[in-house]
């Protein structure tokens, strides 16, 4: 039986996004204690949750019977206050990825195109084929998007532009002057979506808003999986225009944020002090990461996310034998990169383990060199 003549041409050639392995696979597929294994592949923080999130994703649980608030009025309510815009100024996602999707029912068709920098997220991409439009993909320059080279893609066909600042995987951001202007530059027909999911590492985030203001099309899109801790709940958000966030609230599914999601982001929202402590770790983890690898004397991209490119030669082997030791990191093939690999930042600890299993990959166990 095949469904060859059946499945939309789109979906035949979709390529299948790869995420970073989960410890459990790694384990079970190299018989290691999953217990000593260490996942830097995927962002996610090292510090967990904060505990008042934890706490209020208990309680929320006690009424699990209950269908969730689909509108999820108390989180925008808490975020409207957070940025000093109206609560019909937000939509809320099952993670910013359900978002990323949720711009392509609204408004990518058929030959339509998307432009976007490459590398940057692989969803934008996934995404737009999948709406069987054609992703124009703008490479960076010097692992930075060009926003000029991003805005001369731009074709009559043009529906939405992608722009990850802090960019995944390379760790780079653009400027507020650069984003502001770039925004102000676009033409009517196109809607600049702006990827602030990490966007709280930054000393001082870009604040978009008076885009927003001069009632340009623009969404800014923000997630409560890296520092907020929350990637197994899957909850994000985009705020804009209230028109535009409206068309998203449109086409997304009734319920698409569990009460427990839901819950744990409007307590996580109460506790800067957390998120603070994460941005403070990340900048030491940073700085560890980049010493490290300089003394292994591995190229790095200066990165102000919570990840780094490192330039380790053939980075699928370096993947597969830091996983090996139980270590699990990202190779960056897929991106064009096949000379990297991305690392999270972790704990200092766990940042320790990379660097030592990295040392113990290039020079061997007693430090000879290979
Ligand atoms: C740039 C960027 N945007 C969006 C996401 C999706 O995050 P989530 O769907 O967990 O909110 C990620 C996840 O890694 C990301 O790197």
């Amino acid at each position: 039986m095949t469904f060859d003549s059946l499945v939309k041409p789109s979906v035949r050639t979709q390529p299948v996004y790869e995420p970073g392995k989960p410890i459990e696979d790694v384990a079970r597929e190299l018989g290691l204690d999953p217990a000593g294994i260490i996942k830097l592949a995927s962002n996610e923080n090292p510090w967990g949750p904060s505990p008042k999130a934890i706490a209020a994703a208990k309680r929320a649980l006690e009424h699990g019977e209950l269908y969730p608030d689909g509108g999820c009025f108390a989180l925008r309510q808490k975020l409207a206050g957070k940025w000093g815009l109206g609560a019909d100024q937000f939509v809320v996602g099952n993670g910013s990825n359900e978002i990323i999707e949720l711009l392509g029912h609204a408004f990518v068709a058929e030959g339509d195109e998307v432009v976007m920098g490459a590398p940057a997220f692989v969803v934008y991409k996934l995404v737009t084929l999948l709406f069987g439009a054609k992703a124009v993909e703008v490479p960076l320059v010097n692992h930075r998007h060009d926003l000029a080279k991003i805005a001369a893609a731009i074709t009559p066909r043009t529906k939405l532009v992608y722009v990850c600042t802090p960019n995944n995987p390379t760790g780079t951001a653009n400027t507020e002057a650069e984003l502001l202007a770039f925004a102000r530059a676009l033409p009517e027909h196109v809607v600049g979506v702006f990827d602030e999911a990490y966007a709280e590492y930054l000393e001082r985030a870009p604040d978009l808003r008076p885009l927003i203001a001069e009632g340009r099309k623009v969404v800014c899109l923000r997630t409560f999986s890296k520092i907020y801790g929350l990637a197994s709940l899957r909850v994000g958000y985009g705020y804009g225009s209230a028109d535009l966030c409206a068309l998203l609230n449109r086409v997304r599914q009734p319920f698409n944020v569990n009460a427990i999601a839901q819950a744990a982001a409007l307590a996580a929202l109460d506790d800067d002090a957390f998120a603070e402590k994460t941005a403070r770790e990340n900048r030491a983890g940073l700085a560890q990461l980049e010493r490290g690898c300089a003394e292994l004397g591995l190229e790095v991209v200066a990165s102000v996310a919570n990840f780094m490119l490192v330039r380790v030669g053939d980075g699928t082997a370096v993947f597969q034998a830091l996983q090996r030791r139980g270590v699990i990191v990202r190779p960056v093939r897929s991106y064009g990169m096949p000379e990297w690999v991305r690392v999270t930042v972790g704990t200092p600890e766990q940042n320790s383990r990379f660097l030592a299993e990295l040392r113990h990959f290039l020079q061997g166990p007693a430090g000879a060199t290979r």
